[in-house]
């Protein structure tokens, strides 16, 4: 049994970190950019550790130039996410890699990509909605502008906003007022929070920055009462399996917390971080829960209706996508 064809949710997904290698190395090519030490022989990601992987992946987005490019990128990300039965999508979007933080260039690169997405609706019947995402290695004061960004075209497309990068720089009070901006303009938010901290950089980010969703927050699993509450709040974890078996910020796939949180009552989704780089697609990460936890079609859409109730978009999207789970 393969998991291609279901129709999934996808909630946590890094737009360049989808970006297929080729893609890359083309973009690279056309614009005589130096990509050296991105790519490993056999043309894969080539990076030593978490770290390593934010170095790299930083060096992969200086071929990504225009809004173009980005037009493009999401063209080749959706027809892929497509081919595994995704019908809707939430991708981080960073205003660092489009324009620096400036509004006006924001806007540019931001009407390419709802260009490409509502293209890619068009030809491969798949969703994208975007949530604008602080880099939390650039510091706070980086941060501000990211939310400004996202306050000033939160809309149809932009859906929310969220923080990615290393989750170690500073902690989540750091970053309150760009949150507290989000949240003002009555943005949904998302933090990473739990993938390589504990379970107190989970608690501290919902009670300092008040998110609805936590991007993996697999480490709660080890605080008990911490895990009550999640499963009390309603919090909505992204859980990526596949990308914290690659990344070994879990032990195997047999010893993965998403099972332990789920039989507790927390409610958990399920997604693939940066598919290319983790060597995952929506059907593995199917596929792997299935053979290791015995997971059935049922637990499936029970997750992709859990995924669909805590997706940022509006209602009619919301019973579209609905629609399409039914069929
Ligand atoms: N985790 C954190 N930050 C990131 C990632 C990720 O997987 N991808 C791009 N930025
Ligand atoms: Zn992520």
């Amino acid at each position: 049994m393969t998991y291609q064809v279901m129709p999934k949710v996808e909630l946590h997904t890094h737009l360049e970190g989808c970006a297929p290698p080729s893609f890359i190395r083309g973009l690279a090519k056309e614009k005589s950019v130096d990509i050296s030490g991105v790519f490993n022989a056999d043309g894969s990601y080539s990076y030593r550790d978490f770290d390593h992987f934010l170095t790299v992946y930083e060096a992969a987005c200086t071929t990504l130039q225009g809004p173009q490019d980005f037009y493009r990128l999401v063209k080749a990300v959706l027809e892929e996410s497509a081919s595994h039965g995704v019908v809707y999508q939430e991708t981080f979007l960073s205003p660092d890699f489009c324009g620096g933080g400036d509004v006006e260039a924001w806007r540019d690169y931001l009407a390419a990509m709802e260009t490409a997405a509502a293209e890619a609706e068009a030809e491969f019947d798949i969703t994208l909605k975007g949530i604008v995402t602080a880099i939390r290695h650039f510091g706070p004061d980086a941060a501000k502008p990211a939310a400004l960004c996202a306050a000033e075209t939160f809309g149809d497309f932009i859906t929310g906003f969220g923080m990615a990068g290393g989750e170690l720089a500073g902690r989540p009070g750091d970053f309150a007022y760009a949150f507290d901006m989000a949240r003002e303009a009555r943005m949904p938010l998302t933090c990473h929070a739990g993938e390589w901290g504990g379970p107190d950089m989970v608690a501290d980010t919902l009670r300092d920055l008040k998110v609805q969703r936590i991007g993996h927050g697999i480490n709660a699993v080890r605080d008990p009462a911490l895990v009550d509450q999640l499963a009390e709040a309603g919090t909505v974890l992204e859980v990526c399996p596949g990308s914290n078996v690659f990344l070994k910020a879990s032990g195997g796939w047999d010893q993965h917390p998403i099972k332990t949180l789920r039989d507790a009552g927390v409610k958990v989704t399920v997604s693939t971080d940066d598919p290319p780089f983790f060597g995952t697609t929506m059907t593995h990460e199917f596929n792997m829960l299935s053979q290791t936890f015995g997971w059935e079609e049922a637990d499936f859409k029970d997750l992709n209706q859990t995924a669909l109730n805590a997706a940022f978009c509006d209602a009619e999207t919301h019973t579209k996508i609905a629609k399409r789970l039914e069929a």
